[in-house]
């Protein structure tokens, strides 16, 4: 079965949850590789509707192990509550079924406080964070002066090695930020209380993922985030601060590069992006209210982890070919097909005007003004739809363009938010 990478193919909620959770069925492992609880991944199952940032989106099948790979940066804080969360809701989680990599790191309210800092000094400049404390964590992972989760499995030692990476925080707060400090013993105390509750899920993640495939059972590898947020290949500085490539899950995980590996690429319909940052395709007229459900909130274009409305555009054929080719996905699967029922007429980027430095054809180098190819639009609803043949025609005209565009098979379409709301090809 092997390993499966789903990775977001934009900016960000391409419906990666629904789309894990619709593979996890008959999956052993579901694992997230990177990010924290600036992802939110929303799976809907009738009235039930979870809204995961952290947790794996395989936890509501029984039978599934999830992961959290080293390559998270997790807030033990916000975890506890999800999973307090999920419990509350009949889901069964426990150290039996999930999984914190020893060597995954933390987030701490310093982090949180830093991050909001940092947007505040950028002013016009800023990024749009989801203000979760991502940089801040991952800045020290790099500097090394991160705290980590084995770090909790000794609490003479974590509480001082936490106390000295608060009192560093509320130096850098006070006196470069002028914010105000942490109250540092409280933190210390709910910090230990986490190191109690969480010591049991703390394990080698990587041997269970390698163990899995070795037996030949079924992993998928839970993007967060899209690869247009990709701190090197994404959009510079408007990203996140981990890698969203599909590389990044074998590094994430910590395991060895596979012989064979399913990459799957989720792509919207149309584009979206929440925060600061390029967008050649944005629309700001009637379309964008339409695709982002203005008044009615049935597409959901909020954003699940801060509720920010969604910046809405067209399909940008362009970044997303690079994207197919940078993280060699094999096969695609188109969500929200359902949503353009009802344009009259659907446009798709195939390329910019010159750019203005011809050795970077890519977005380090900020595209200017995209050209369309304008395709018929339907006004079929889909949502009912389960197969192929049924779709109307101008809705399989403009899957086969993306494929063709792409050079890689759209696999699954998914027409509605629900678990039974797809087509497979
Ligand atoms: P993720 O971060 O990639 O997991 O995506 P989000 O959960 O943040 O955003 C995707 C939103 O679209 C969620 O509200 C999903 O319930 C919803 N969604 C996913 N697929 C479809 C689809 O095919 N049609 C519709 N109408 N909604 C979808
Ligand atoms: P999922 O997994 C959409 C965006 C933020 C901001 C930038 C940096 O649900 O697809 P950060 O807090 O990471 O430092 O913010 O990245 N961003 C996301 N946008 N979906 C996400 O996750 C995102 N995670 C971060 O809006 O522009
Ligand atoms: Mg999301």
């Amino acid at each position: 079965m092997g390993l499966w990478i789903i990775l977001g193919a934009q900016w960000g909620d391409e419906g990666k949850g629904r789309i894990v959770d619709m593979l996890a069925e008959d999956a052993d492992v579901v694992a997230r590789f990177s990010g924290g609880d600036n992802a939110g991944h929303t799976i809907r199952l009738g009235e039930d509707v979870y809204k995961l940032h952290l947790v794996p989106s395989g936890i509501i099948y029984p039978g599934t192990t999830c992961v959290m790979g080293n390559g998270m940066v997790i807030n033990p804080a916000v975890l506890k509550q999800e999973i307090e969360e999920l419990q509350a809701a009949g889901v069964h989680v426990s150290p039996e079924r999930l999984k914190i990599s020893h060597v995954a790191h933390m987030i701490t309210p310093a982090h949180r406080a830093l991050d909001g800092a940092q947007e505040r000094l950028r002013g016009d400049k800023k990024i749009g964070t989801t203000g979760r404390g991502i940089s801040p964590a991952y800045g020290e992972k790099i500097k090394r002066t991160g705290l980590r989760f084995i770090d909790m499995l000794d609490k003479d030692a974590f509480k001082q090695k936490l106390t000295r990476n608060l009192e560093n925080a509320n130096r850098e707060l006070t006196q470069l930020y002028n914010a105000e400090a942490l109250d540092i013993p409280a933190v210390v105390s709910e910090y230990l209380g986490y190191a109690d509750y969480f010591a049991p899920f703390i394990v080698d993640a990587s041997g269970i993922i390698m163990d899995a495939l070795a037996a030949d059972r079924k992993v998928i590898a839970e993007g967060a985030q899209g690869a247009l947020l990709d701190i090197d290949h994404g959009s510079y500085p408007y990203v996140t601060s981990s890698s969203c490539q599909a590389a990044n899950a074998v590094l994430g995980l910590g395991i060895g590069l596979p012989d064979e590996v399913n990459i799957i690429g989720a792509v919207k319909a149309f584009q979206t992006r929440v925060g600061e940052g390029f967008f050649p395709t944005e629309l700001f007229d009637k379309n964008a209210a339409f695709l982002r459900g203005d008044g009615t909130k049935q597409w959901d274009e909020f954003g699940t982890t801060t509720g920010r409305a969604r910046r809405i555009g067209w399909l940008d054929g362009v970044l997303l070919k690079r994207v197919v080719q940078t993280n060699n996905i094999n096969a695609l699967v188109l969500t929200k097909l359902d949503v353009l029922s009802g344009l009259p007429e659907i446009k798709v980027c195939t390329s910019y005007d010159a750019l203005e430095d011809e050795r970077f054809p890519w977005i380090s180098a900020e595209p200017s003004q995209p050209h369309y190819e304008t395709l018929p639009g339907w006004q079929e609803d889909l949502m009912t739809l389960r197969r192929w043949e049924d779709l109307p025609q101008a809705a399989q005209d403009y899957v086969i363009f993306i494929e063709e565009m792409c050079g890689v098979p759209v696999r699954w379409i998914s027409v509605g938010p629900e678990r039974n709301q797809f087509i497979v090809r």
